[in-house]
This record gives C-alpha cells, sequence and structure tokens, in this order.
C-alpha cells in the first residue's frame, strides 16, 4: 500500500463511522421510544431472548469477525439498557407519614429530575382535598384516580414519584410501577410513625390502631416491590438512596 492509498482507506474509514455515528444515534432515539412504550405498557425493559437472537445473527453473518462484532454489540446494548433505564421513575413507597414527599422532594433537586407527588396532583385536578375526596366519591373512586395519575407519570418518566400509602393496595398499581420505575420504600418505624401528625388522611382517621393496622397489612407487600430499603431516619439516608439509584441506572 502506498501513501495516497492509505489516505483513501482512511477517508473510507471515517465515512463509515460518520455512518455508525448516525445510525446508532438513530437506533438510540428508537430505544427512547420503545422505552416510553414499554413504561406505558407495563413491560419490563430487559428482553434477554432479543440480544440471544442478536448476537446469534452476528456469528452467521461474519464468522471472521464475530468475537468482535459481539464485543462492540454488547456495549451498544448495554447502552440502549441504560438509555431505558435513565428514563425510568424514581418511587418513594411507605405508609403514610414516612417521609416520602420531604425526601422525594430533596432527591429530585439533587439528581435535577422533577418532582411529582400523586396526592398533590390529584388534589390540585380535582379541586378538593383527599379528605372531601374520601367523603364525597368515596375510596374506590381515590383509587382510581390514582391509578390514572400513575399511569400519566409511567408514561412521562424520568421524574421522582412520592405515591399515597395506599398505592399498592391496588393490584393493578403493582406491575405499573415496577415497570416503570426504580422502587424506594422508606421503612420508617412503627414507633415514629406513631408520633406523626398527620392531617388530611381519611384512612387515619381512627388514630394510632389505624396505623397500626395498616403497618401490618401492608409493610410486606412495600418489601416485596420495593429495589431498595432505607430507614428514613437514619443519618446518610438521602446519599444511600442516590447511590443505589445510579448504580442501577448506570
Ligand atoms: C393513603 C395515604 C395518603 C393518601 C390517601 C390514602 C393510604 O397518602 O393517598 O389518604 O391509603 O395510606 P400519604 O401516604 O401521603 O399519607
Amino acid at each position: 500500500m502506498n501513501e495516497s492509498e492509505l489516505s483513501t482507506f482512511r477517508a473510507e474509514i471515517d465515512k463509515i463511522d460518520d455512518d455508525i455515528i448516525e445510525l446508532l444515534s438513530e437506533r438510540f432515539e428508537i430505544v427512547s421510544k420503545i422505552a416510553q412504550f414499554k413504561r406505558e405498557n407495563g413491560i419490563p425493559i430487559e428482553d434477554n431472548k432479543r440480544e440471544t437472537e442478536l448476537f446469534a445473527a452476528l456469528t452467521r453473518r461474519d464468522e471472521t469477525h464475530c468475537i468482535e462484532l459481539k464485543r462492540v454489540f454488547t456495549t451498544i446494548c448495554n447502552n440502549s439498557k441504560r438509555i431505558q433505564r435513565r428514563s425510568l421513575n424514581l418511587y418513594l413507597i411507605g405508609m403514610p407519614g414516612c417521609g416520602k414527599s420531604r425526601c422525594g422532594y430533596t432527591l429530585s433537586n439533587i439528581l435535577g429530575l422533577p418532582f411529582a407527588d400523586t396526592d398533590k396532583l390529584i388534589m390540585r385536578e380535582k379541586g378538593q382535598s383527599i379528605d372531601e375526596i374520601f367523603d364525597t366519591l368515596g375510596e374506590p373512586s381515590f383509587r382510581k384516580m390514582e391509578t390514572n395519575m400513575l399511569l400519566r407519570l409511567a408514561s412521562r418518566g424520568g421524574t421522582v414519584v412520592a405515591t399515597g400509602g395506599g398505592v399498592l393496595t391496588t393490584p393493578a398499581n403493582i406491575p405499573i410501577i415496577r415497570s416503570s420505575g426504580y422502587t424506594v420504600f422508606l421503612d420508617r418505624k412503627l414507633d415514629e410513625l406513631l408520633n406523626q401528625k398527620l392531617r388530611n388522611r381519611p384512612l387515619l382517621r381512627d388514630g394510632k390502631e389505624a396505623i397500626i393496622r395498616l403497618y401490618n397489612e401492608r409493610r410486606s407487600s412495600y418489601i416485596q416491590n420495593a429495589d431498595y430499603i432505607d430507614n428514613p431516619d437514619s443519618r446518610g439516608v438521602i446519599g444511600r438512596i442516590i447511590s443505589s439509584y445510579k448504580r442501577f441506572i448506570n
């Protein structure tokens, strides 16, 4: 090969690199659209079947370079999953008074993500307090509004979401939350929950007994549906939640 051929080859490689960049950008755009569809329809992000098929096709297409191609596509697939994971919500679940709104607000500021509180959004949209909604329309209507709000937030993605304490009591909410986000259970001790003065909580009108009953009924479901669990009263809790979430999205 002479100097002039070398520069022709280099020009060809530059052109191929340009095409690869353009195609990869297009691929990542499509991946984002698929992520939104998955969030809206309760489909998990991981789909190893498609990856296995892709790798099998690589060997068939180019036996000479199949090892290199597999390496490249492993990186492409990992980055595609990363894009999809970054589009998920960060959900905070736990008992009334465990600090979901407070922690959620702090987390959203630190992470630079928008913050949403399902109860507050419902109140704003209906122009009524949660108490009033329960009294005038009843709990089943409130639960429907809650599911609707979750679906909208799942479709939006990339948001820190403080949920209502009873969110997991509607079975349909569980796949919505699990497939559209990373879930943190704020596991506040019962003694601390009992020390709270909680206003505008229709299900807690019976006071401490209601809190104890709901705590015992719900704690296992919070645990079962959490990606990360921490005590909101312990030192450094926000930092630990952020580290666990960052490990997950990266
Ligand atoms: C509820 C908790 C409330 C609110 C509604 C029902 C519950 O939210 O969604 O009163 O079933 O525990 P908080 O957890 O923010 O109090």
